[in-house]
């Protein structure tokens, strides 16, 4: 059974993991590997993993970490909707953005917004959120990638 609950700091290497496998395995497609490889390589910081233990949630698969996310909710920015690539194409990338959402509603966030990978804007469309500009994502250690800015609306209770 899926649950999902807020991480920990003891998430942080699963959360990191999972991040660098999921963009190498769905993101080559549409990204130069070199890039991928200096957006997801290396080690956590301390700053990362801080923003993990503070703001991130998980997705445990039998007590297996398979997906990540996070809100913030003073902007209704989401970010970190990464899944273990042996469980992609299960529904768990969309429970845990259906998750953010309940999040945001209970904050009195009206509207999210995400800046999608190109590979994964079909997938934010299946889930009601809306864009289809192109536009330049700049990563915590300056790189930049092109990216689709997305919104949606948060359904009313
Ligand atoms: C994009 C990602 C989060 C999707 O997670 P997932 O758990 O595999 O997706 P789900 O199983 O919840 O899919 C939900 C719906 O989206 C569709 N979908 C998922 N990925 C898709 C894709 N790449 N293209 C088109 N549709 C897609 C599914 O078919 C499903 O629709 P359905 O119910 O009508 O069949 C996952 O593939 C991933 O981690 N990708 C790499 C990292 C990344 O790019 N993250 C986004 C950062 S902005």
């Amino acid at each position: 059974m899926l649950t999902i609950r807020k991480a920990t700091s003891g998430d942080v290497l699963d959360a990191w993991d999972i991040r660098r496998t999921s963009v190498l395995a769905a993101c080559a497609e549409h990204y130069p590997k070199a890039s991928l490889l200096a957006w997801v390589d290396g080690s956590p910081t301390d700053k990362w993993a801080s923003v993990v233990e503070r703001d991130f949630y998980v997705v445990v698969d039998e007590g297996l970490i398979v997906g990540t996310g996070m809100l913030t909710a003073a902007s209704g920015q989401v970010d970190a909707i990464f899944v273990r690539p042996s469980h992609m194409g299960r529904g768990i990338g969309r429970k845990m953005l259906y998750s953010l959402e309940a999040l945001a509603r209970d904050h009195g966030v009206a509207s999210m917004r995400l800046d999608a990978t190109l590979n994964a804007a079909p997938f934010y469309r299946c889930c009601g959120w809306s864009g289809d500009s192109i536009s330049t994502y700049r990563t915590s250690r300056g790189l930049e990638l092109a990216c689709v800015p997305m919104t949606k609306r948060v359904a009313l209770p």
